[in-house]
């Protein structure tokens, strides 16, 4: 049995067929569509490192089954940098050393500009790292994690308020 789905993944129309109802999203993502940003760790909905938003919300991509996110919108590591420039999310994670071997780092990312956006990031770091204790670290690079998005928070409120300067 063949199934097809569309998905706007990072802004792009993708039409996938797919042989098995049982593809899941992570795997859709890095084996058809290329996208091997999205780190597959436990393969279980343990780790996090396969964080990626759909419909603007956080999903362990792991768990989720590609059929069943037909229309959806998705974004992937791949998809924050904007005209050549880095997220604000990803430069504070450079900036405070907010990773060592990287492995994950994109699932960081993505939980951490899904908390910024949902609003509940705040500025009390025992916050933060209750919102991103989805995702593990095995490198234990927390406290830099948590200082970037402390960061990434602050950079984002410069920037809206930038703008609404310009304005
Ligand atoms: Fe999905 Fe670990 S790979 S939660
Ligand atoms: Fe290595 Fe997090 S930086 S697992």
């Amino acid at each position: 049995m063949t199934l097809s789905i569309s998905l706007t993944v990072n802004g792009v129309a993708r039409d996938v067929t797919l042989e098995d109802p049982r593809v899941t999203l992570l795997d859709l993502l890095r084996e058809r569509l290329d996208l091997t940003g999205t780190k597959k760790g436990c393969d279980r909905g343990q780790c996090g490192a396969c964080t990626v938003l759909v419909d603007g919300r956080r999903v362990n991509s792991c768990l989720a089954l590609a059929v069943s996110h037909d229309g959806a919108e998705v974004l992937t590591i791949e998809g924050l940098a904007e005209n050549g420039q880095l997220d604000p999310v990803q430069a504070a994670f450079i900036a405070h050393d907010g990773f060592q071997c990287g492995f994950c780092t994109p699932g960081q990312i993505m939980s951490a500009y899904a908390l910024i956006r949902e609003g509940e990031a705040g500025d009390d770091p025992e916050r933060i790292r209750e919102g991103m204790s989805g995702n593990l670290c095995r490198c234990g690079a927390h406290a830099g994690i948590i200082e970037a998005v402390l960061d990434a928070q602050k950079r984002i409120e410069d920037r809206a308020g930038d703008e609404r300067k310009v304005a």
